[in-house]
């Protein structure tokens, strides 16, 4: 495969990401992306943030459901701390400009990378000949997503890692194949004690809204009594909390709920350890239970305000869309020039 002959520095920095509304938000989310989000367009950056409703369907969804789902998806990103006026924040399907670029890196992309990506595997399991084909084809829409905006640093959970090196991969071998320097090799950011949150039954698993035990995971719409009851029934060992780190090295439950509590207090596991040394789970399940109820309760209650007002969200979405297409279209419009369609339609 080519080097990438061109480096971000070269583009203005850009945040993009996206969230997919096949199901309700996990702590896993809320911490490998969605407080993260918050934080880039705290510090200024410019930020888009989609949900991603074209993905979803790569696996089948009741219509009326998506619908549902996306909004509250919405409502969430709002909840959490995004501010429309701020960031760019709408939904995939309004923004034609991803499905074009994403068929034009089809024909980019090889079927040797596709092949590898695991989470394409992990997700059609045994049953390969049965799955859609757009399951397959998800990555090269994932690196449109992006790359339709120029993007330079896309925040992610530990497990997207894959496909953003694929997004490089696209974007490099586009740019080598037509001779130009137009799509920035994107950074991913995945960073900090969130990055990983694992499935309360199983620490070698990673948490997830397609897991069939609502034991596993904490969904941002449990109330205060689940969330409690979820943690105290949670997958640890019999002995306390370590001295240090290296500890937790052989202990995956456990080093899952101290990732947990660090990422939730803005803490380092460190700090965590440091603290509870020495603690049983009988203590520190309570004190993790307390902290996420204080840190999630607010971000529930502020969604469920919002689903009041579904016209509102859609609005919001609507605007959204139109900014973001503002970007990507002329963006999409150059790809077209640059790969020799012609484009002469007046309106
Ligand atoms: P999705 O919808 O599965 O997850 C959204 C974000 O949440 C992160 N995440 C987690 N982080 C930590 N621990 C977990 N257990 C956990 N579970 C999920 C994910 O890493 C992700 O950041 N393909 C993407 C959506 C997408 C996208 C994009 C992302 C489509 N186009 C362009 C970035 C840029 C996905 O399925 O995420």
């Amino acid at each position: 495969m080519s080097e990438p002959v061109q480096t971000p520095q070269t583009f203005p920095t850009r945040i993009f990401s996206g969230i997919q509304p096949s199901g309700g938000l996990t702590l896993g989310n809320y911490l490998g992306a969605l407080k993260r989000f918050v934080q880039k367009q705290d510090e200024g950056i410019e930020t888009i943030y989609c949900i991603v409703d074209m993905h979803a369907i790569t696996v089948w969804q009741d219509p009326a459901k998506l619908r549902q789902q996306t909004r509250e998806l919405a409502a969430g990103f709002i909840a959490a701390g995004i501010d429309p006026a701020r960031s760019i924040l709408f939904n995939q399907s309004q923004v034609s400009a991803h499905v074009e670029l994403g068929w034009i890196f089809n024909t980019v992309a090889r079927m040797g990378w596709m092949s590898r990506m695991t989470q394409f595997k992990d997700k059609a399991g045994k049953n390969s000949e049965n799955v859609s084909l757009g399951l397959f084809a998800y990555p090269a829409l994932m690196a449109a997503d992006i790359l339709a905006y120029k993007a330079t640093h896309v925040p992610v959970g530990e497990d997207q890692k894959q496909h953003l090196e694929l997004t490089r991969d696209i974007a490099a071998k586009f740019n080598n194949d037509y001779g130009v320097n137009f799509f920035p090799i994107t950074e991913p950011v995945i960073e900090g004690a969130g990055t990983r949150v694992m499935s309360l039954r199983d620490g070698t698993k990673k948490m997830s809204k397609s897991d069939p035990s609502d034991q596993s995971r904490i969904n941002l719409t449990d109330d205060t009594d689940t969330i409690a009851k979820k943690f105290r029934k949670a997958k640890t060992d019999a002995e306390p909390l370590p001295e240090d780190l290296e500890g937790l090295k052989d202990r995956p439950d456990a080093r899952n709920l101290v990732n947990i509590y660090a990422a939730l207090a803005d803490i380092t596991p460190e700090a965590v350890i440091s603290q509870y040394a020495g603690a049983q789970f009988g203590t520190f399940k309570p004190a993790l239970a307390d902290l996420a109820v204080a840190k999630l309760s607010p971000i529930t209650r502020k969604m469920s305000e919002l689903m009041q007002d579904t016209t509102e969200i859609d609005r919001i979405l609507g605007a959204g869309a139109a900014r973001a297409n503002a970007i990507a279209r002329p963006i999409v419009d150059e790809v077209y020039d640059i790969i020799g369609m012609i484009r002469s339609r007046q309106i």
